[in-house]
Formats: structure tokens, sequence, C-alpha cells
């Protein structure tokens, strides 16, 4: 667990903030922070939807949009923003978490943007399943990978990258783009996707972090070998390992993962009185079905209870009354998810990851009294 209060004393700076009430990490390109302490509904409402963009976000128009399909496949396609409007659509809840969320917990101090506990989000999609789109297009038996593109540009930060403006793209494997649950969307909590979120067509894919998800899609393209672009070698990558040999991937599934919303930290808690610690639990492909607090830094621990059902993909917020002592001082409190394999967050960040995939138990450091 990450101990040094370095960490909370940073979280604890003021910050600048949008008119919605978001937290600014940076005004162009735009990358607004949810304040997670304002955590209530299991729908995340649009105009408080963390908004993660590399690049400035691109002015694209309904009536000249065009989505092509090409690549690996027998019928290449170009669609309009309405004849994909016309083809049979569902709506789905899912929750999307940047890589770097809960970056400002890593000690020593990383690199890129301070993200506290908000660059996570939860919302409900409509839009077109990816597999139909590919099976209309006749996808290719030997194609492997389908990449997504967006129309944004710019040049990438990340090294090593490429000296000219590039665009944001990133591929899935076959059998995750062939998956019921990918989409290509158009409407975020029943209204059409907001500028920043994509407008008007963006890649949805549920389980995986949001990197997956790409913006202002304009290209789909299925290809026969692996895709190493930029946006999964040099960023959002991670190193795994191959008979004892350190090897990059893409990031993809979104790892089991708890957040206290409230208390906040450092808030101070009235002694002897009841408090209702109140969280939200996630992960990418399997389900979280247990949730345990702990207001002794670990020691011991107390089930929590769960407000939202389990439903595949999508967030379960909880909470749990917390007695607090009479006795003054600092506390110490940690959230602990189990998932139906029965695994539970790490203690400790994996190396491995970078400056991504910050699941293991995040502390909030209070005072009674
Ligand atoms: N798609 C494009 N085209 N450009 C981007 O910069 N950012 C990605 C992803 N899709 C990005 C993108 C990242 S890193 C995240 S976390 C999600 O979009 C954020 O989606 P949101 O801004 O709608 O919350």
């Amino acid at each position: 667990m990450s101990d040094s209060p370095t960490a909370a004393n940073r979280q604890c700076q003021p910050k600048p903030t949008s008119p919605a009430g978001m937290i600014i990490r940076e005004r162009e390109p735009v990358n607004f922070e949810f304040p997670f302490d304002q955590l209530q509904s299991f729908l995340t409402p649009n105009d408080l939807f963390y908004i993660r963009s590399h690049f400035k976000a691109p002015m694209l128009d309904k009536d000249s949009y065009e989505l092509r399909i090409d690549g690996a496949l027998r019928a290449p396609l170009v669609l309009g923003y309405e004849e994909l409007r016309k083809l049979p659509s569902e709506t789905r809840a899912a929750t999307l978490e940047c890589a770097g969320n809960s970056r400002v917990f890593l000690v020593p101090q990383v690199g890129g943007a301070q993200w506290e506990l908000g660059a996570v989000g939860n919302a409900e999609w409509t839009g077109v399943p990816l597999r139909l789109l590919l099976e209309e297009a006749g996808l290719a038996e030997d194609a492997v990978e389908i990449v997504f593109e967006g129309a944004d540009r710019g040049k990438a930060k990340e090294r090593p990258a490429p000296p000219q403006p590039i665009s944001y793209a990133r591929s899935l494997l076959r059998s995750k783009a062939l998956a019921p649950e990918v989409l290509v969307a158009y409407q975020m909590n029943g209204r059409d996707l907001p500028r920043d979120h994509g407008y008007p067509v963006r890649l949805i894919v549920p389980g995986h972090y949001g990197m997956a998800s790409v913006k202002w899609l304009t290209r789909i393209y299925a290809v026969r070998e692996a895709f190493h672009g930029y946006w999964q070698t040099s960023d959002y990558g991670f190193w795994d390992e191959l008979d004892g040999k350190p090897i990059r991937r893409p990031l993809s599934e979104m790892k089991l993962k708890s957040q206290i919303a409230r208390p906040n930290m450092y808030e101070v808690l009235a002694a002897g009185e009841p408090y209702t610690v109140f969280g939200a639990a996630w992960c990418g492909n399997s389900q979280v079905t247990e949730l345990e607090v702990s207001t002794d830094d670990g020691q011991s621990w107390t089930a929590a209870e769960f407000l939202d059902d389990v439903k595949s993909f999508a967030w379960r917020r909880w909470q749990m009354v917390w007695q607090v002592p009479r006795q003054g001082g600092r506390y110490r409190l940690v959230a602990r998810a189990k998932d139906a394999n029965g695994c539970s967050q790490p203690a400790t960040h994996d190396a491995n990851y970078g400056t991504y995939v910050i699941n293991h138990l995040l502390p909030i450091e209070v005072f009674v009294g």
C-alpha cells in the first residue's frame, strides 16, 4: 500500500474547476476529472463524465460524417451517420476508467496527468454492435485484429514517438471485436455524444481501460498481423514476460478496483458519530462480488453493502456505516474488492505497468475530532 503523506498532500492542493464542477487537469486538449467525492448516481451525468483527450477535439458534422470499414474483409463499407442510426442498436451500461486514473497515489510522484480518483465514470451507451458491422462487411477468416482510428491528430508525447503528427488508433483482438458488448456508439445516457466524448460516433469497449474506446471514430480496418501502433506500444503498453524475457503488450482489460468516494482525503469526521463510507468498485472481465472496508489501515475488515446489482461491465456502488471512534486522531480507511473468481485487489502497484493500472489498495486518511 502506498503510505507516503506526499501522495495525500498532493490531493489537497487547490484545483481549478470547470463551470460544471469538473477538476481541470488541462484546458487544451481538454482533460477534465470528475470530483469523485461527489459520486451519487449509478450513471454519471454527461457533464460530469471525465474527459481524456490527447489532441484537440475535431469538429465533425453529422451530415458529412463517414465511417469507413475496410482492410481484410470481403465487402468494404462506407456508412453515413443516418445509415448507422438505422441499423439495429443496443443500449448498455459500461464503466470507463482511464488507465492512468489514481496516478497521484504513486510514490514517488511520476509524470503525466495527476489524476486522483475521478478519471472514471459509468454511462449508458447506445449504438450498433460492432459484430454486426464486421459480419456485414465479411470479415476475413484470417483477420487477427481490428484497428480503430479517430479523426483527431497531433504530435505524440511519450517516447519513443514518431516525429510527424499522428492520429489516435488502437486495435482489438478479433475475439473481443466480435464480442456482443462492443458498440459503435452514438449516444451517451440517451443523448447525442458530447463533442469531447467523441461526437458523433465512438467505439465503446466494455471491460477494457478507456483508451480502447476510440472517440471520433472514422475508420475501422481489419488486419492479418498484430498491430503495433504508437498507442499500444510507446503509450498504453506494459511489460509482460515470455520465456523469461520482457516483452511489450498493449493494456486491455480493466483490473479489479474499489475506490472510496466519501470521506474525502483529510476530511474531518465527528467523533463518536456514525459515518457512511461510500464508494464504487468495478473490474474488466469478471464481476465484483465482495467489498470490505478497513478503518484501521488494513488490520481488520468489515463487509460493505452493495447498492447496485451485478451488471457485467458496470460498476457497483457500495456503503458501510462506520461508528467513528470517540478517540480523536488520524485514521486510515481502505476499501478492498473481491471478484467472482475469488481474486482480491493487490496491496501494491505492479511496476510492470509503469504509470498505469493503479488498482492497488488506495488509502484515504481522515481526522477524527
Ligand atoms: N480516442 C481518440 N480519438 N483520442 C483520444 O485522445 N483518448 C482515449 C479514449 N479514446 C482518446 C480516445 C482515452 S486514453 C480514454 S481514457 C478515453 O477515450 C476517455 O474517454 P472520455 O473522454 O469520453 O471519458
